[in-house]
Formats: structure tokens, sequence, C-alpha cells
């Protein structure tokens, strides 16, 4: 058995990975206000309760295998930098492995859910993919031939923070202009906002009677139904990830872009205006070296699929 968990802002997901498949699945919530030492034992109860699900017990357990957002030096299991929490240096993997008695591997979240789908889901059909979560934060995988490429010391494909604005929007980083700033849920859901109050007759009223209603899903919704708002919103939510995407698909030329994190679930009307602005904003044509975009077919469980696998191709 291997537990695999996949850590995020608000919660942590949980399950066993056993012959391929995803097992007992769990969840506990996540706080920046929490102590390190606080999520550290969520986590363990996290892992108690997914091998129970499972039908097993702790002594049939590996390893642990955890995706966390930042930077992580996977080597030593650490989490040597995530602005969203503040959290750095900190022995994640060490800290639960000491409660849990198991080895506990740690990669980065959107590292992970690349090689969950490459492994598992849309990823297997490419040798070259990158993988843009969408939730909290941006997150980023690159997949090159075959392989997860982790950067040195395994900090890169931070694509989140990668600038699309000079001096625009603050990022939790530190700097501005970050595409994290315009295409994570959070973003999404402050420009929603924005454009809310601006236009009291906007159905984005109806489908979330109050600002604190809001989700990544209203925009949408309120665009689905032709409302000039709703739509204003996702044009420009799309328009900013499609900038992102142009600079990555510029930069490594992947067979395919792959989309998870919430926002993903917005599947065709993500996907097709998407599609179109980033045909047409690439530097070299669709019809030289096509590119696909699509959503991860494993969807919100590509990271746990990845952060079992990676703990499997460690013990290895
Ligand atoms: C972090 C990344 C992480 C992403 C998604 C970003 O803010 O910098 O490391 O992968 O959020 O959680």
């Amino acid at each position: 058995m291997i537990i695999a968990i996949d850590l995020g802002g608000m919660s942590a997901k949980g399950a066993v990975l056993q012959d391929g498949k995803l097992v007992g699945c769990a969840r506990v919530k996540t706080n920046a206000q929490n102590s390190i030492e606080e999520t550290v034992a969520s986590l363990f109860a996290l892992c108690k309760e997914v091998v129970l699900n499972a039908g097993g017990n702790l002594d049939e357990v590996t390893a642990v295998g955890i995706g966390s957002p930042g930077v992580i030096d996977s080597q030593k299991g650490e989490v040597v930098h995530w602005s969203n929490f503040s959290w750095h240096d900190v022995p994640l993997g060490k800290m639960l492995s000491e409660k849990i008695g198991k080895p506990v591997f740690v990669t980065n979240d959107a590292n992970a859910a690349a090689l969950g789908e490459a492994k598992y889901g849309a990823g297997k059909r490419f040798s070259d993919s990158v993988l843009i979560t969408l939730g909290t934060g941006v997150g980023g995988g690159i997949i090159l031939g075959g392989k997860l490429f982790e950067g040195y010391k395994s900090a890169g494909a931070e694509l989140g923070h990668t600038v699309i604005c000079k001096d625009g929007e603050p990022c939790s980083c530190g700097r501005r202009g970050c595409l994290e700033a315009y295409a994570s849920a959070t973003a999404l859901m402050r420009m929603t906002k924005e454009e809310m109050q601006k236009n009291r007759e906007s159905a984005m009223w109806n489908i979330s009677p109050a600002l604190s209603d809001v989700d990544g899903k209203t925009a949408f919704l309120a665009a689905e139904q032709g409302d000039a708002s709703g739509q204003k919103v996702v044009e420009n939510y799309v328009q900013a990830l499609g900038e992102g995407i142009a600079n990555i698909v510029n930069l490594l030329r992947p067979q395919a872009i792959v989309l998870g994190g919430g926002v993903s679930a917005q599947g065709e009307a993500l996907l097709v205006p998407l599609r179109k602005y980033v045909s047409e904003n690439i530097y070299v044509s669709q019809t030289y070296a096509p590119i696909e975009i699509l959503c991860a077919s494993l969807g919100n469980d590509a990271g746990l699929y990845g952060a079992g696998q990676y703990a499997v191709d460690r013990l290895k």
C-alpha cells in the first residue's frame, strides 16, 4: 500500500494507491493560519483514515507520497518555500515520517499532477507535455522525453510565477503581474467580484447573491446564460491564461498543455476560447507543430495519482 496525499491551500486529499487505482479517498481541511505541527497532525489523521477506508492497516503501508505546493527539495522532503502558507524550510517529509514510521517522499503538487497524468491519464499519449493547475495558486509540471523535469534542486517549473503583465496585479510571491495573479481560481474570484461591484444588474448576482458566495464557477455560469459581465470576466480570464500558455508553448513547444485544478472543471467552456487565443498567439503555427490543449483526464485526482507514483518511483 502506498498512501498518496495532495496538499492544497484549502484542503488535503488522501488515498491509497493500490494496483494503479486510488481507494479509500478522504479529505481534511487545511488553513494558512494553522501551525505546521497542526497541519502535519491532520495529514497523519488523513493517512490513518484512508488506510482504514481501504480496509487495511498502517503496517501494510510501504511509503507515503505527498504533492505539496511550493518549491520542494524533493531529495530532503522539505518545503523550501510556499508563499501562500508562508512556509520556509519545513521538513514536511521528516515530520510526517516520524509520526507514521514509514518513508515519506515529497514533490511539488503540480509536478505530481503532471506525473499522474503522464502515467495514468491524458498525458500518456505524449512524450512532451506541460500540466498547469488552476487552483488556489497556479502550478506547473513539465514532462520532457517522458520524464518529469524538476529543474536544479527541484526548484523549476514555477510556471505560475512567470510574469504576463509588467507592474500588474500583486502576486502572493511578492512580485507583480504573475500568471497566478490572473489565472488562479483566487484571481478568477477576485475579477468576478470586481466586475459584480461595477454592475449591479449582472446575472452573477443571481448566481452568487453575496460577494462571499462567489466561486470559480460564478462568472462561467453567468456567461453561459448570455450575461455580458460574466462573459467579460471569462474573456479576460481566458486571455490571461492564454498569454501564459503562449509563452510556455514558445519556450518548450510541448505536444500538449494539460489543465488541472478546480477551474479546469469548466471543460469546453474554457477550452474552446482558450485554444483559439493560443493558436492565434503562438510563434510557429498549429499547422507546423500542432498543440493539444485539454483537461486532465484524471480531473482533480491527477495530483493524488502522481503523489503515489512519485513514492513508487522513489522506492525503486
Ligand atoms: C506555488 C507552486 C504550486 C502552485 C499550485 C503556487 O503558488 O508557487 O509551487 O505548485 O501554487 O499549488
